[in-house]
């Protein structure tokens, strides 16, 4: 585990609300039993994932969570998305997104991700004066607020914005003999399945809008059981055009045509593919369309039946492009180190392996040549320390 804590890693799939920290949650919904809007005492065991196997019902400001006999260690997909329905009522207003992006970022940093690309789905909610533009402006200045690490968002300068440095020329530069970390940070807006063609579109525009913040791309994602992706595609096809780079969230469930639709679009990358049947797995390497891999996400969603079965070693051993993420690593208590040494473990990786697995990613991610080129020399320096 601590070698895999100390290589330089890419994260490339971590939804913000996923990646919170149990005690932020905590606080944040303390703080609402405070006010008298949830119980919190109820609440509280979800958060902790430690329901008793004893059937589990409340209401929270009318959402109704009925978990059931919800088994802790397994959820299943319709379980995680009941979860994020109330994660969101606990964290969605502008100064939790901040503080939470904030921590999202140092955790991933304080683990040595040198770049993170972080997707939220934008929000909108009257009643606390927010639009989809201010909650990604509360992203942003989550961003502005991390003091632990230099964070470099805004393309084209790569400035670290709580640095005057120049062009970052390695990840972890010396500073007056002391080594700060670095990171670079890129942002993908989420369009949830649930959406109209209309507030997809909305999203789509707003990420053209905050390009110049490090808004770089689009993700599909949302219960995989809802909406159609006839609905997603005009959005999707117009941020194609305007030269968004695009992922999606990819056979989570069994929908073979749904999987052809969207291996036919050509996205830039796909999380998942879970439930490929041989002709998507045939169309997949053919397009070369790079996967992101999420090993605990897939157990612990029931996605896949057990991890030796996971299709990691097929792709793998396949060389066909993929990359380790952890997807939600607060609501799957993972980091991404942690699903390193999962693979490492399940698959018999060695590190030279891993290291390579590791490296390899910067070739996905969506950012530019000179992003790409300090990352591979930040990987070429950290091989040198690195036992291989
Ligand atoms: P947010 O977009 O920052 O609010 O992160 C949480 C959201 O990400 C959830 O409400 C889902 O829409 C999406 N999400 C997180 N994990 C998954 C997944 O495993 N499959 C599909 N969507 C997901
Ligand atoms: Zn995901």
């Amino acid at each position: 585990m601590e070698w895999c804590v100390s290589v330089p890693k890419i994260e490339l799939h971590a939804h913000l609300n996923g990646s919170i920290r149990d005690s932020t949650l905590l606080d944040l919904a303390r703080a609402l039993g405070d006010k008298g809007l949830i119980d919190f005492s109820q609440v509280e065991h979800v958060i902790l994932k430690r329901l008793s196997p004893i059937y589990t019902h409340f209401c929270v400001l009318k959402l109704e969570f009925d978990y059931g006999y919800l088994n802790t260690d397994n959820r299943s997909l319709s379980e995680v998305f009941k979860l994020f329905d109330l994660i969101h009522i606990v964290t969605t207003d502008h100064s939790s997104i901040t503080r939470i992006t904030k921590e999202v970022v140092e955790d991933f940093a304080s683990e040595n991700v040198v770049y993170l690309e972080l997707r939220t789905t934008p929000k909108k909610n009257d009643s606390l004066g927010m639009s989809k533009r201010s909650y990604v402006e509360a992203v942003l200045e989550g961003l502005r607020a991390v003091s632990s690490v230099d964070v470099a968002f805004i393309p084209n300068s790569e400035e670290p914005v709580n640095l005057s440095s120049t062009l970052l020329s390695d990840a972890s530069d010396k500073c007056n003999g002391n080594t700060r970390k670095k990171i670079f940070v890129r942002l993908l807006l989420s369009i949830d399945r649930r959406e109209t063609t209309e507030a997809a579109m909305e999203t789509v525009m707003l990420a053209l809008e905050m390009r110049r913040f490090g808004v770089v791309g689009i993700d599909l994602s949302g219960n995989p059981a809802v909406g159609e992706w006839i609905t997603y595609l005009p959005a999707l096809m117009f941020a194609r055009q305007q030269g968004l780079y695009v992922t999606l969230h990819c056979g989570e469930v069994s929908n073979s045509k749904e999987i052809h639709n969207m291996l036919d679009f050509l996205p830039q990358r796909i999380g998942h593919a879970c439930f490929f049947e041989e002709e998507h797995w045939r169309k997949l390497k053919s397009s070369n369309i790079p996967v992101e891999i999420c090993l605990t996400s897939n157990i612990r969603t029931l996605s896949v039946p057990t991890i030796d079965a996971h299709h990691f070693v097929d792709l793998y051993n396949a060389k066909h492009p993929l990359v380790l993420c952890t997807d939600d690593s607060g609501v799957f208590s993972t980091s991404l180190s942690n699903e390193y040494k999962i693979a490492a473990s399940t698959f018999g990786l060695g590190q030279k392996e891993m290291f390579e697995l590791s490296k390899n990613s910067i070739e996905f991610i969506f950012a530019d040549d000179v992003v790409k080129e300090v990352l591979r020399k930040t990987f070429d320096s950290a091989a040198k320390s690195l036992t291989l």
